[in-house]
């Protein structure tokens, strides 16, 4: 069945990418079903239909009050829901993350804006906090595109060729290494060449320089992730041998 995602939001035509490109494209070929809603719709009728308010024990900037979005999450929560609140303080929004919640029957997003929602409603509520990195964006609605658009790629038939999902950064086909560099045609670019080795047709070759860059990337970007692969032993001895090799000091030995 279609993966239904319901978006809540005072912002609707910020999600207006949601019909865009590819997932314009599962979503016209039945893949995902998606509906925005206005939460002012829940809001109690008048002069501006007031969704926020001050916090209780002071400080900067406004809430957004509980009564609209309880009304909005009994209408549009489905039972067993995953209900996911993008804030800063939520837990780390990752590829393992977005293929659990690419099994569910339905995501609903909650979009704060202002300082965030009232707690109770996060309570009652919420199944995932999630935060997708450690910046402060204005509100959830351009992290629900980055979380929406992770997951829906990951639904059969959404991108043409499944291996090119299993191969992306942090997918386990990568073995949890980041991506190397990758040409196509022309073979001399600017005066710029492609490495031999990829042009050789030595398949175990390629397959060996792609795992070699892939980790010396990994090194030199991302060192917590290779820490990690590390500390679960999942790196062989001609790994860690070609990475002792790229970490030598220019100079040693000449
Ligand atoms: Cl999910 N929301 C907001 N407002 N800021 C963020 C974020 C989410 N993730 C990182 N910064």
């Amino acid at each position: 069945m279609a993966l239904r995602v319901d978006v809540v939001t005072i912002f609707p035509d910020y999600l207006a990418p949601l019909s865009v490109s590819l997932l314009g494209k599962a979503r016209e070929r039945g893949l995902v079903e998606v509906v925005v809603h206005d939460l002012r719709q829940w809001a109690a009728p008048g002069a501006h239909s007031a969704v926020d308010d001050a916090p209780y024990g002071g400080g900067p900037g406004m809430l957004m009050t509980p009564g609209p979005w309880w009304a909005a999450l009994t209408a549009v929560a489905r039972p067993g829901a995953r209900v996911v609140v993008p804030s800063p303080s939520g837990v780390p929004f990752t590829q393992a993350l977005a293929a659990d919640l690419a099994t569910a029957e339905q995501l609903v997003f909650c979009c704060g804006r202002y300082e965030g929602i009232d707690q109770r409603v996060l309570d009652h509520w919420a199944t995932d906090v999630v935060s997708i990195g450690d910046y402060v964006l204005a509100g959830g609605e351009v992290a629900t595109l980055v979380v929406v658009e992770a997951v829906t790629r990951l639904l059969t038939g959404v991108v043409g060729n499944a291996e090119s999902v299993a191969d992306d950064s942090f997918a386990a086909g990568n073995d949890g290494l980041l991506e190397g560099p990758a040409y196509t045609r022309p073979v001399l670019f600017e005066g710029r060449g492609v490495p031999e080795v990829l042009r050789g047709g030595d398949h175990g070759a390629v397959a060996r320089w792609r795992r070699d860059e892939a980790l010396r990337r990994t090194a030199a970007r991302r060192p917590d992730l290779l820490a990690r692969l590390a500390a679960e032993g999942r790196l062989s001895d001609r790994d860690r041998a070609a990475l002792a090799a790229e970490a030598e000091p220019p100079g040693v030995g000449d």
